[in-house]
């Protein structure tokens, strides 16, 4: 078998151009303001998201990482031998690794991400650990549908891994075309395995997105740092705050940069006025109950199947597969 593939093979589609610039002045000048939450995940800022994860408040990772272990037996019964799994993002090893490790001899490993430095580390990484497990890496934006790529030794079905919760991250008609996209993408056979952060106490979630060490309102505010050095602003990171709030209403947690006064700074060469107290909207982070997530699955022609979750039902995993016609 052929275990050498760990350089990205590019996408028979366009690869998609990701457009700083141009998406920042966009949002900046909208009302009101917004950015794009995917460029908060720059070096610095996935290196602050890991240490998110490590903070006692923020409770997903960890819940997430205990149902795939305690709950590993019924998961692979569920998906069953040979599958080749597909993986939205590539940015969440351990867990992969406890899933590919539950189950029954998968045959392929296809993780789909747009940036190639961090796609070809997660591959580099997890080819010395399966080595029996071809890695077909996918250098794409998940949000494009791709065409996948055939694996050596034929596999079962399609599996979709997509954890974390970062489905949350896309409001409802966003979330739904990224459920469709993956009912096309996995065929008539295939599951997909979902993690959902569950609605539940407000103040625990509040807490997670607010932690005393500081540590996400660091990680929202390197996106200002990210302007300045990438877009040549002159963002002032004292005279901004971090502000998570939870919006019951919509189930999600709003997260904002708020300007701290009145003020006008400088982005690409252009100027963007800030009233005191007015906010960026940077990222939403959805929670559901079983039966709001079934609903958007049902839109996009799926049907959840299996759901697992923690004692505490803080958090699931979901496998959904294509509605029967
Ligand atoms: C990676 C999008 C799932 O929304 O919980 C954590 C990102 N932001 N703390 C989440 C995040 C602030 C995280 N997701």
């Amino acid at each position: 078998m052929n275990n050498s593939a760990v350089t990205a093979v590019p996408a028979p589609q366009e690869p998609a151009v990701e457009d700083f610039a141009g998406d920042a002045l966009a949002g900046l000048s909208a009302q009101p303001k917004t950015l794009p939450s995917k460029y908060l995940y720059d070096t610095r800022g996935s290196e602050l998201f890991e240490a998110i994860c490590e903070q006692p408040e923020y409770y997903p990772t960890r819940t997430e990482l205990s149902i795939l272990q305690d709950e590993a037996a019924s998961m692979a019964e569920a998906v069953g031998p040979r599958a080749l799994v597909v993986e939205y993002g590539s940015g969440s090893g351990i867990k992969t690794q406890r899933l590919l490790d539950a189950l029954p001899d998968p045959v392929a490993y296809v993780p789909i991400e747009i940036s190639h430095s961090a796609l070809n580390a997660s591959v580099a990484e997890l080819a010395t650990q399966f080595p029996e497990i071809e890695m077909l890496p996918l250098c794409a934006d998940f949000l494009q549908p791709v065409r996948l790529p055939a694996s050596e030794r034929p596999a079962e079905r399609v599996l979709i891994f997509f954890p974390g919760s970062t489905l949350g991250n896309f409001d409802t008609d966003a979330a739904v075309r990224l459920l469709t996209t993956m009912r096309t993408e996995m065929g008539d056979n295939g599951a997909a395995l979902i993690g959902i952060d569950l609605k539940k106490d407000p103040a625990m979630i509040e807490a997670a997105y607010n932690d005393a060490a500081g540590v996400t309102a660091d990680f929202t505010l390197n996106l200002l740092d990210r302007m300045n050095r990438e877009l040549d602003a002159d963002f002032d990171r004292e005279r901004f705050t971090h502000r998570a709030r939870y919006n019951a209403i919509a189930g999600r947690i709003e997260t904002h940069i708020v300007s701290d006064c009145a003020q006008t700074v400088r982005v690409a060469g252009r100027p963007i006025a800030f009233t005191e107290g007015e906010g960026i909207l940077v990222e939403y982070s959805c929670k559901y109950s079983q039966s709001d997530f079934a609903a958007m699955a049902h839109r996009a022609g799926l049907v959840v199947t299996r759901s697992w979750t923690d004692a505490d039902r803080r958090f699931a995993l979901q496998l959904v597969e294509p509605l029967p016609e």
